[in-house]
């Protein structure tokens, strides 16, 4: 079978000369929940237009289910799902007068939406508020109701632009879990972009790490996070004078020293993180260091992302909670 989604050399370059995407090759399969991982201006909005015929490229191609994108637009429409960036729902209509204008769209009869609309409400925990205005409606329930619309014609093919933006750590963890679902179910391919990396780890099977337009890293985010091959521990002496760091340095299997950002701590980069506290502990012991904690971490997506640029992914809070979807909260690690 071919694969959900494909592109080769796909690339675009705006009329002021930017060149938002460059030369992606990606390969997609059935099934697969797919991250599309960068920063603020990536270019993650634009492969997503170029791949729901949205907007034209500029060079090479990408097929979608098989179909090619420029060559025939409507029939991928028909087998995909989208949902944007920003919010597109109706405030002033109920959810299901939305998800009855988004079935219209997508070709569905009255008849054939009705039972398929009830199914969308259900699933997506939108039963009860189905005959509220929109503008009644939480920041998480519109997210639900915009995901309700892509998914009312049953695509194959789910594209998501942002998805969590804008909501709080509530709203986003239930959002993974229907995403799961989707997939889960109804056997759906997701291709979802973020900037958040944890989200990207936790949901995605795979994902792209993209940057300035190029994709910089694509594989599963453990095996992506195994090929950095170390762990992080960080120890935090009682006495932050108390030559701590000459102790850690002289451990046998050592990687690197590096002081921590906080309260004198010091960061070692070790292959097997619950291997070394013990020979941390009996060190320290034996140097009549007094240790107030020590701490192991796992390689996350921050160190890929740091490794493949160069550059720190930094992840600014998103400062108010309660921002509604499309509200443009602070980003990270823009230009
Ligand atoms: N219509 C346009 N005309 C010219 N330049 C554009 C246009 N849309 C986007 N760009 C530029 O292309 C680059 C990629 O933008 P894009 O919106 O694809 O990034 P993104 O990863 O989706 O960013 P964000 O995280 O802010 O949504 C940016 O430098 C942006 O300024
Ligand atoms: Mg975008």
């Amino acid at each position: 079978m071919t694969e959900a989604i494909a592109a080769e050399q796909l690339g675009k370059v705006y009329a002021n000369g930017v060149e938002a995407v460059r030369a992606v090759d990606l390969s997609v399969a059935h099934g697969e929940i797919f991250g599309f991982l960068g920063p603020n201006g990536a270019g993650k909005t634009t492969l997503i237009s170029m791949l729901t015929t949205l907007l034209r490229p500029t060079h090479g191609s990408a097929r979608v289910e098989g179909v090619d994108v420029v060559e025939r637009p409507e029939q991928v429409r028909r087998r995909i799902g989208l949902v944007f960036q920003r919010s597109t729902a109706d405030e002033v209509l109920t959810g299901r007068e939305n998800l009855e204008i988004a079935a219209g769209l997508n070709g569905l009869s009255p008849a054939e939406s009705r039972p398929r609309i009830r199914e969308v409400l259900e699933r997506l925990d939108l039963t009860e508020a189905a005959d509220r205005r929109v503008s009644t409606y939480s920041g998480g329930m519109r997210r639900r109701l915009e995901i309700g619309a892509g998914i009312v014609h049953d695509p194959g093919v789910l594209f998501l632009d942002e998805p969590t933006l804008g909501l709080d750590p509530q709203g986003r963890a239930g959002f993974w879990e229907y995403v799961r679902e989707l997939r889960a179910r109804h056997g759906m391919t997701i291709f979802l972009t973020t900037h958040y990396l944890d989200e990207a780890d936790q949901l995605s099977d795979r994902v792209a790490i993209i940057d300035h337009g190029l994709v910089l890293k694509t594989g599963a985010p453990a095996s992506l996070k195994e090929a950095l091959g170390s762990d992080v521990v960080q120890v935090r002496p009682s006495d932050p004078n108390s030559g701590l760091r000459s102790v850690l340095e002289r451990i046998p299997g050592v990687r690197a020293v590096e002081p921590a950002p906080v309260d004198a701590a010091i960061r070692v980069r070790v292959a097997r993180a619950e291997a070394f506290v013990p020979a941390v502990v009996r060190a320290c012991d034996a140097a009549g260091i007094e240790l107030a904690a020590v701490e192991t971490r796992k390689p996350s997506l921050d160190e890929v992302f740091l490794s493949v640029t160069g550059r720190e992914y930094r992840e600014e809070t998103e400062g108010n909670p309660t921002n509604g979807p499309g509200s443009r909260a602070r980003r990270a690690g823009g230009r």
